[in-house]
């Protein structure tokens, strides 16, 4: 599995252009050179986590918050190393520990396939190790995630097909590609209750130039929204309608 490193950091801070950004990046290098012990960073993480990553993780515990008394499950489209998921695995664990509420992750490890209307630089960007990811989570005690390995433009109409009682209340669309999300998208709708979210990484924005589109012609007249503090997801749906 490949890991952010500083040569990572490096290509990452020549294409960022926020002042607030090169700031963290600098930091993040600096903290590379002392060689902090991996223990030390995670059990002092707000010294070391960057705002927008925090602000990030603040949009999905409020969001969980709304959707917290509805009947559904939690799905996580496009998982990768299974950050986004696992959090929301823990926010389940803490916050609705006897509620049957269980996380669906959906990737398929093979990373980005880009299409003809897609971000070139994306293209096989986000492979990662579906063996870790199962290690992870055992090792981690989290029993109330699922992993479904599938193809999410060929195989997702089946699984549903087979899991026909299956209503989510919380999803977040992580895959940026048009045909992922032409696929996806409705399926997940169809499958989202009345007064469930729907989360959308990158609504309203040109890393993911087709997101807009697929998702106006399928929510009807629903509201898009966002919170004021982040723009990473972009935008959030509450299906009313
Ligand atoms: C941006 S990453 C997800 C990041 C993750 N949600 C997080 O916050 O860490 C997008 C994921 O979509 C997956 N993906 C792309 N095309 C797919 C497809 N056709 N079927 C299933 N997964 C796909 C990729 O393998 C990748 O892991």
């Amino acid at each position: 599995m490949k890991f952010d490193n500083i040569k990572t950091l490096n290509q990452r801070l020549k294409k960022n252009k926020s002042k607030d950004d090169k700031d963290y990046f600098n930091f993040l290098k600096y903290i590379e050179k002392q060689k902090i012990p991996t223990t030390e960073i995670i059990f002092q993480f707000p010294i070391y986590l960057g705002e927008k990553n925090l602000a990030r993780h603040i949009q999905f515990y409020e969001l969980f918050k709304k959707v917290q008394n509805l009947s559904g499950h939690i799905a996580d489209v496009g998982t990768w190393k299974g950050s986004s998921m696992i959090f929301m695995s823990k926010l389940v664990k803490i916050l609705e520990n006897n509620s049957g509420t269980k996380v669906y992750g959906f990737d398929w490890f093979k990373g980005h396939v880009q299409g003809k209307n897609d971000k070139k630089e994306h293209q096989g960007k986000y492979k990662s190790s579906y063996a870790e990811l199962k290690k992870n989570l055992k090792m981690l005690k989290l029993n109330n995630t699922k992993i479904i390995k599938i193809d999410l433009v060929k195989n997702l109409r089946s699984f549903f097909n087979k899991n026909k009682w299956l209503r989510f209340k919380y999803v977040f669309i992580d895959c940026g590609t048009e045909k992922v999300l032409e696929n996806a998208v409705p399926l997940f709708w169809s499958k989202l209750l009345k007064n469930g979210v729907m989360i959308l990484d990158h609504y309203n924005n040109p890393t993911s130039p087709s997101e807009s589109y697929i998702i106006d012609s399928v929510i009807g007249s629903n509201s898009i929204e966002k919170f004021h503090f982040s723009d990473h997801p972009s935008a959030f749906i509450i299906k009313k309608k």
